[in-house]
């Protein structure tokens, strides 16, 4: 299967505007992502073949970034932080609370397909360490609390 013609259009205008493949790839994987909501094997393969640029240059940057999600994620996000404004913050035992209520670890996906948990560096949310972002607009919710974790989990 190849990429749906929106997608080629798009990635096509962004490889003109960023002055060829290499500066569009971010971007190609961005696009794919919020289409589909994760970046395939399949996909890799597609903007390999529209960029002329290997798989392994593509997936080598896909897998770089913790916000490109390489396997298929659940229908609401939590991306924790493990920062160290987060983690002298207590996040380490807010983390804990928050695998013990889903039941999964960092990196899984509960078996409803509802949450998935990640752990990223730093949300951008230290003044309100621990922080995580949530939900598909990407809401900061912090300072987290092990016991009041219904404001991420909602
Ligand atoms: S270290 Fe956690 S938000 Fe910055």
């Amino acid at each position: 299967m190849s990429l749906p013609e929106p997608l080629t259009v798009m990635i096509t205008h962004a490889i003109a505007s960023h002055g060829g493949p290499r500066g569009a790839i971010l971007e190609a994987l961005r696009m794919v992502q919020h289409a589909e909501g994760w970046v395939s094997d399949e996909r890799v393969a597609d903007i390999a073949a529209l960029t002329g640029m290997t798989t392994a240059e593509i997936d080598n940057l896909a897998t770089f970034y913790s916000h490109i999600f390489r396997k298929p994620v659940g229908r609401h996000l939590v991306m924790f932080c493990d920062g160290a404004s987060c983690w002298m913050n207590g996040g380490d035992k807010v983390a804990e609370a928050v695998k013990a209520r889903l039941g999964i670890g960092f990196g899984e996906t509960t078996a409803d397909g509802r949450f998935t948990l990640l752990n990223t560096c730093c949300v951008g949310g230290c003044d309100h360490a621990p922080a995580a972002v949530t939900g598909r607009n990407r809401r900061l919710v912090g300072p987290l609390r092990a016991d009041t974790l219904d404001g991420l989990l909602t």
